[in-house]
């Protein structure tokens, strides 16, 4: 996929993401049968699979909010954006989202190796130097 400058993660981004869970989650089960779940087809269409830039496109951006409302009734305009598609958070694509997932992945590190710290202090105080 790289090598046609195409994203390599789609298949990474669609599975981390609420459609992909889902389908993921009902894998083989009967009841999948009965759900419905937003897969690769149902954005990209079938026999239709052209270039995502093509003007009768399921993706394009221009008709995108079409096909998100095949499922989500009522969809506004805006609806598509608040999904990140097949990119992952960067500095670029959603800051907001990107910086919030680095601020709790310094915090809670810190946060647990403080507590784990004190508890050890408290132990040290109560044991070695009374
Ligand atoms: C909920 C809708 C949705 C689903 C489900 C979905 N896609 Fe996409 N896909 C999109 C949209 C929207 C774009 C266009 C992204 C853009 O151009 O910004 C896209 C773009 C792509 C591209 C082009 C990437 C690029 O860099 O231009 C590929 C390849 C792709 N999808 C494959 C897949 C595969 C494989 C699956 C299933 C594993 C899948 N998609 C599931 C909506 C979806
Ligand atoms: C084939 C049906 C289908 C299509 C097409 C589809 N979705 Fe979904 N989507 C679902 C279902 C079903 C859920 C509930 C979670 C689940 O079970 O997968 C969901 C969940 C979501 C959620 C999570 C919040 C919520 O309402 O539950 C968002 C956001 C979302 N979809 C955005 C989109 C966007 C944006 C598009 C168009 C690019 C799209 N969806 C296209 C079926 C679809």
């Amino acid at each position: 996929m790289a090598k046609y400058g195409l994203s390599a993660k789609v298949y990474q981004t669609y599975v981390g993401d609420f459609h992909g869970r889902s389908a993921s989650l009902y894998a083989g089960q009967t009841k999948a049968a009965e759900k419905v779940i937003a897969v690769c087809t149902d954005c990209h269409g079938f026999h239709e699979i052209t270039r995502t830039d093509a003007a009768g496109s399921g993706v394009l951006k221009a008709n995108l909010q079409k096909t998100c409302a095949r499922c989500h009734p009522g969809a506004p305009p805006n609806f598509p954006a608040a999904w990140l598609s097949h990119y992952e958070p960067s500095p670029k694509k959603a800051p907001l989202v990107w910086a919030t997932a680095l601020f709790y992945k310094i915090l809670i590190p810190v946060m647990i190796g403080g507590l784990v710290l004190q508890i050890l202090l408290h132990l040290w105080r109560v044991v070695v130097n009374k």
